[in-house]
């Protein structure tokens, strides 16, 4: 009879202690599961690949080429190159635009293949990313580096897909 007792405390506990652990499952399970619901929205391609490099990619471009340099004119020779803040947080919102053109480059039925052209458009967002880190720390230099690497990446793939 004690025995009896005994067994039947020990099968309570064990139901008990499985119990929390099925409590324990679903809760995880639920947590797992909600951000599946709140998928990322759809998106929606709109512009051309012709309309994405003329209007982000090749104005972005244009702001990183021109934001460091030498100028020559009536007046002598002048350094340029971002001063304030704002400047130079201007410079990486251009560069951050030229990564995000790529991404764009990459979205709904813009790749023309799965191989080069996924390729040609990552090594251009490294180039752009290389542009961005520079504007963040400021160096003049790392900006003139990044703008000859990304101009050969630009050549690149319209070499590779016949730009006319
Ligand atoms: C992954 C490939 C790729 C990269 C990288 C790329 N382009 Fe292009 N670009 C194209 C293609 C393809 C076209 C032709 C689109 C068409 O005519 O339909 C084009 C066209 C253009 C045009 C002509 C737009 C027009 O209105 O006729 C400009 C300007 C341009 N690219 C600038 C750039 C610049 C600047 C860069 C680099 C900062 C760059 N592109 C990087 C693929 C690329």
């Amino acid at each position: 009879m004690r025995s009896t007792v005994y067994w039947l405390f020990v099968v309570s506990v064990a139901l008990f202690i499985s119990g929390i652990g099925f409590v324990i499952a679903a809760a995880r399970t639920s947590r797992q599961a909600a951000p599946a619901e709140a998928e990322a929205p759809a998106t929606v391609p709109v512009a051309t690949v012709k309309q994405i490099m003329a209007g982000m990619t090749q104005p972005a471009a244009t702001a990183i080429y021109g934001a460091v340099g030498t100028v020559m004119n009536a007046q002598g020779v002048t350094e340029i190159a971002p001063e304030t803040d704002e400047e130079w947080a201007a410079l990486a919102a251009q560069a951050a635009t030229l990564v995000e053109s790529g991404n764009l480059l990459l979205m709904g039925d813009r790749p023309i293949d799965r191989g080069d052209w996924v390729t040609m458009t990552q090594s251009f967002m490294a180039a752009g990313q290389m542009a961005l880190k520079a504007a963040q720390s400021r160096s003049t230099d790392g900006i003139l580096e990044a703008g000859d690497v990304i101009n050969q990446s630009c050549d690149t793939c319209h070499e590779r897909y016949q730009r006319q």
